[in-house]
């Protein structure tokens, strides 16, 4: 991503360089857009891409894509889509119409679905004259404590042929997944720092485990964002990269 007025505004030589920063996400796991802006601002030096879940999305809508957008950040749009495949070709359109970069759907909604997605994503960005985006899948959730070991590797699957770009896994997962998709994006939530709270993260890794383990883009939330000083908790988060 260009140089942004948002990475303009933080301190350059505390933040990482443009190739590792585009690899951050900052989940903002917040209802509130005026919180979200702060913290994005606060963080642009380590972060390139905002993270926009359900709870953002849900208070504040289109209105927080836009303004990270216009902050100059790339936009993950984590709202899971899983529906029937007419309604998730029409919402991911909307996000590609918008400018959102990643956009998450459960791959439990299998190939029809995840299938609409990728085309309605890629219409709504075409439409809008912007580059193709990608589109994310969920294999399972962490918190799905009955799912069967074989179902991953099953929805990867059908995500890769589906046309997804990229998958949402652990970091403990990273290597059967680059075996088995190579040209796969992997999303790596879970970050922490080695010394640092896990809160419900029971497979929390550190930025360069990570990264040194295949990650292509690093979810990071509440060690930044529940931290005194959430920028001093970023330097010391990626001191070590
Ligand atoms: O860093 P922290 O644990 O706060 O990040 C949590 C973020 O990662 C949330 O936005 C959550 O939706 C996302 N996530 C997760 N576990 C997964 C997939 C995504 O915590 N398995």
């Amino acid at each position: 991503m260009a140089e942004t007025q948002a990475a303009t505004e933080g301190t350059q030589s505390e933040g990482l360089s443009p190739e590792l920063r585009s690899k951050m996400a900052l989940a903002l796991d917040v209802d509130d857009l005026v919180q979200a802006t702060r913290f994005a601002r606060q963080l642009a030096p380590w972060f390139g891409v905002a993270k926009i879940g359900l709870e953002l999305y849900t208070a504040a809508g289109p209105d927080a894509v836009g303004a990270m957008i216009d902050l100059g950040f790339d936009v993950f749009l984590d709202i899971k889509l899983h529906d029937i495949p007419t309604t998730v070709h029409k919402a991911a359109s909307v996000a590609g119409s918008l400018g959102v970069s990643y956009l998450t759907m459960h791959a439990h909604g299998g190939a029809g679905m995840l299938k609409a997605g990728v085309d309605g994503f890629n219409e709504g960005a075409l439409s809008a004259e912007l580059p193709a985006p990608t589109a994310l899948a969920i294999t399972v959730l962490t918190s799905d404590a009955d799912a069967p070991e074989h179902i991953v590797p099953a929805r990867l699957r059908v995500a890769v042929e589906a046309g997804c770009g990229g998958i949402v896994c652990a970091a403990s997962d990273l290597k059967d997944i680059r075996e088995m998709a190579p040209r796969t994006l992997r999303v790596v939530p879970g970050i922490r720092a080695a010394d640092g709270d896990r809160h419900d993260q029971p497979k929390a890794v550190t930025p360069s485990e990570a990264l040194q383990a295949g990650a292509d883009l690093l979810v990071v939330g509440r060690a930044v964002t529940l931290a005194e000083d959430p920028a001093a908790a970023a330097a010391a988060l990626f001191g070590a990269l």
